[in-house]
């Protein structure tokens, strides 16, 4: 079955703003799992904007799901993610001035590096995941070096879907359903996330190699309408639908 992994970092930014302890992410988290969420995803930035490291305290000390530790390949995060050992931890390009993860990480031109990087991790038995976008040359360079997982970066897709581009989003849809072949056939594990919505998450959760999805944002966001338990499980609905 396609695993649905909740991104529970927009809880924290909603808490951030005003500085309380509440909404408290660990609540979200337990409502997600009530909800039929297969894992929980955290992304512990560099500047601390949504998650903070008290959070994922909390969370790896109460949390009964797998943890997903996002987070930028630095000396400080594989402190931390070899402190906690998450389930895995999922590898990010970060830059301060952007939003949101804007790429996907360069393997390819980093391959010696992460590699490096990710030995100690894959040691400590963390399930490393490598955020990417869906070309070859990243596929194959993660396989390389001893990924266990490729995340396959959404986010064009869903943008283009957004803009009404869509014969540009059809075009990136093939490409992420040739990254996704290609990578199963390397025997890496097939992730697939950002910017996921109602709208848009079908056509990804039908590519039979995908095992999980990582949605956060639209979730959040839905949940102020409806509740997260009633966003979770209408996404379920949808994965589910998309992948008969
Ligand atoms: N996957 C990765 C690697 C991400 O960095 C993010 C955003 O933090 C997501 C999935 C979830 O994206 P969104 O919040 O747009 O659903």
């Amino acid at each position: 079955m396609l695993r649905l992994g909740v991104n529970i970092d927009h809880v924290a930014t909603i808490r951030n703003a005003r500085g309380t302890p509440w909404p408290d992410p660990l609540r979200a988290a337990r409502i997600a799992q009530e909800a039929g969420a297969d894992g929980i995803t955290a992304h512990l930035r560099e500047d601390r904007r949504h998650i903070s490291d008290a959070d994922i305290d909390a969370l790896m000390e109460h949390l009964t799901l797998p943890l997903n530790l996002e987070m930028a390949a630095t000396p400080e995060m594989q402190r931390i993610a070899l402190r906690h050992r998450p389930h895995a931890v999922c590898l990010v390009p970060e830059k301060r001035e952007e939003r949101t993860t804007e790429g996907g990480l360069d393997v390819a031109g980093n391959e010696n590096f992460l590699g490096d990087f990710i030995a100690p991790l894959r040691e400590a038995g963390c399930r490393v995941s490598l955020f990417i976008g869906h070309e070859a040359r990243q596929i194959e360079a993660s396989a390389r070096i001893g990924a266990a997982v490729v995340e396959l970066h959404t986010g064009a897709y869903c943008d283009l879907d957004t803009e009404g581009r869509f014969d540009e989003r059809d075009a990136e849809l093939a490409g992420l359903a040739e990254g996704a072949r290609l990578a199963d056939d390397l025997g890496l594990e097939v992730h697939a996330g950002h910017g996921l919505t109602f709208d848009t998450v079908g056509p990804i959760a039908a590519l039979p190699q995908v095992k999980e999805l990582n949605i956060g944002h639209f979730l959040i966001a839905e949940s102020v309408f409806t509740g997260l338990g009633e966003a979770i499980g209408e996404m379920r609905r949808r994965m589910n639908e998309a992948r008969q």
